[in-house]
């Protein structure tokens, strides 16, 4: 398993291991969260834990949980792994709904670059539902730029979002 910790100046960033299931269904299970993600709104956290039964083996991606340094509460998952091209990191992440609006979706994905950097990956990629406003900001804030338009299907679903896709090269 790739195991990291990353601390940014409000969160401390962690590895997610199978043992978080609960913690990833309270974001993932939520569907005003999950509405634009390509998942599936999981049923319930049985059914969360048994899709991420082999995440201590994934190889491609560093799933992780990040916590709020003045009150140890999970803020938000995210996640950094190869995407499209085999030189190319992309980017997930969820916000707890309480906390959206303040800049912390912003703070993990600079700190997943960096941290990316840091693995010698130069080229990065973010998909985005276009009516996800929040995330199409996240993505120019950090400094990505408008690549193409897409369309992904959300998994297990018939709901088809127009996408755009997002790219940067350090
Ligand atoms: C998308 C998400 C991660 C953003 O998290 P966040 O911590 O609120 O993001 P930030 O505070 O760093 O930045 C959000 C930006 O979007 C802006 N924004 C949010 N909703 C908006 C809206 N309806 N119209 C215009 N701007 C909007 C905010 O004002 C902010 O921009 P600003 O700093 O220029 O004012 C959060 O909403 C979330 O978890 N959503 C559900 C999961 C999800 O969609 N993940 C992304 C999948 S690609």
């Amino acid at each position: 398993m790739k195991t990291a910790d990353i601390e940014t100046s409000r969160l401390i960033i962690r590895s997610m291991s199978l043992d978080d299931a609960a913690i990833a269904w309270s974001f993932w299970g939520n569907p005003k969260v999950a509405k634009y993600l390509g998942d599936p709104l999981y049923k319930d956290v049985d059914e969360l834990r048994e899709v991420i039964s082999d995440i201590d083996d994934w190889k491609d991606e560093y799933p992780f949980i990040a916590y709020h340094k003045e009150t140890g509460e999970p803020a938000a998952t995210c996640s950094v792994g190869q995407e499209g091209a085999p030189d190319t990191w992309g980017f997930g992440y969820c916000v707890r709904e309480d906390l959206w609006g303040k800049g912390y979706a912003t703070e993990i994905v600079k700190a997943l670059i960096d941290f990316a950097a840091a693995h010698g990956i130069r080229k990065f990629q973010g998909t985005v539902a276009q009516e996800n406003i929040a995330s199409v900001r996240v993505m120019e804030k950090v400094g990505m730029t408008f690549d193409h338009a897409s369309t992904f299907r959300k998994k297990g679903t018939d709901n088809v979002y127009a996408s755009a896709i997002y790219k940067m090269s350090l």
